[in-house]
C-alpha cells in the first residue's frame, strides 16, 4: 500500500484520523453474468485489486476512525459487484460517495445521463447498496462528512438544498465527492499528464479546448446546477476540505484560500491517504 499523509487544522478537540481510498474498480462476475460482462471483468486481475483493498480496510479499522471511499468502489453493475459493495458498505467505518462506474453497464458505451443512471439502479433493487448513493452524511467525531453525488460531473439544485440543511447543523464538514472540482493548477496538470486530445475530468471545467469528443462535451460540460453549486460550496467557511478521485492520480490543491482539495490516486494502484484532521 502505499499511504500519503496530510494534516488538516480545523480546530478540532481531539484528533480524527481518516483513510481516504477511492477508484478500487472491483470487478466481478459470475454464471448470473453475460459473456460482455465477463469480457470486461477480464481486462484486469480482480482478485489483486481485492487484496490492495482489504489492505487498506484492516489498515483503516487498525489505525483510523473512519475511511471514506469517494466512489468507483466496483468497475461495472453486476450483482456479484453488487453484493460486493453491500458487504463492504455495511462496515460501520466505511462512509462512501458513489462514482459513476457503480452505474456503468459496459465501459464507455452511453451517454450517461441520469436516465442511464437510473437503471442501473434499478439492477441494485430492492437492497441498492444498502447506503444512500446520491446525497448522505455522517457525524463521526464532531465533523459532519458529507457526501455528494457529482459522478456524472454535474450538481443538482437538490444537492444544494440538502448541503444547506447540513450547514446549518455547524459543524465542520469535510465534502466528499467523485469528481473533483475544477481548479486552475488541477488543470494544468491534467493536460499535461493527459496529453491532448484527453476529456477535462472534473466538474465545472469551462476551457474551450477541452474535451474533443462531442457526446462526452455535452456530458461533461457544467449545466443546470453545477457551476452554482461550486461557487456555493468555495463560499462556505464551515467546508474545510474536499476529497475526491475519478482521474486516477493524487493532486492537492486549494480551490479556495483556506479549502483543500485532496484528490487520491487509485486505489487499485495501492494508493491511499491518511488525513489527520486536528
Ligand atoms: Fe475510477
Ligand atoms: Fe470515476
Amino acid at each position: 500500500m502505499e499511504l500519503l499523509k496530510n494534516t488538516l487544522h480545523i480546530g478540532l478537540e481531539r484528533p480524527l484520523t481518516l483513510l481516504h481510498v477511492t477508484d478500487s474498480h472491483i470487478a466481478r462476475v459470475d454464471e448470473r453474468d453475460n459473456e460482455r460482462k465477463h469480457a470486461l471483468a477480464g481486462r484486469f486481475d480482480s482478485s489483486n485489486r481485492e487484496q490492495l483493498f482489504r489492505e487498506q480496510l484492516a489498515y483503516a479499522k487498525a489505525h483510523c476512525d473512519l475511511m471514506v471511499h469517494t466512489g468507483d468502489l466496483i468497475d461495472f453493475t453486476s450483482q456479484a459487484n453488487f453484493e460486493f459493495a453491500r458487504t463492504i458498505l455495511s462496515e460501520e467505518k466505511v462512509f462512501f460517495a458513489a462514482g459513476n462506474h457503480e452505474f456503468s453497464h459496459y465501459l464507455g458505451e452511453a451517454y450517461e445521463d441520469r436516465a442511464y443512471k437510473m437503471n442501473s439502479f434499478r439492477e441494485m433493487l430492492p437492497e441498492g447498496l444498502g447506503v444512500p448513493l446520491f446525497f448522505h452524511s455522517r457525524i463521526v467525531g464532531g465533523v459532519n462528512f458529507v457526501a455528494i453525488d457529482d459522478s456524472y460531473h454535474q450538481f443538482e439544485a437538490w444537492q444544494i438544498t440538502r448541503l444547506k440543511k447540513e450547514l446549518a447543523k455547524g459543524l465542520p464538514i469535510i465534502l466528499c465527492l467523485h469528481v473533483p472540482l475544477f481548479e486552475r493548477s488541477l488543470y494544468e496538470y491534467h493536460v499535461e499528464r493527459s496529453g491532448p486530445g484527453t476529456s477535462c475530468y472534473l466538474a465545472g471545467c469551462e476551457e474551450d479546448d477541452l474535451p474533443v469528443d462531442e457526446w462526452r462535451a455535452i456530458e461533461i460540460r457544467p449545466r443546470g446546477a453545477t457551476m452554482e453549486a461550486i461557487d456555493f460550496i468555495k463560499s462556505q467557511p464551515l467546508i474545510k476540505a474536499v476529497l475526491a478521485g475519478h482521474i486516477h492520480f493524487s493532486f492537492e490543491s486549494e480551490l479556495a484560500p483556506g479549502l483543500p482539495q485532496f484528490i487520491t490516486g487509485g486505489g487499485y494502484d495501492g494508493i491511499a491517504r491518511e488525513l489527520t484532521i486536528l
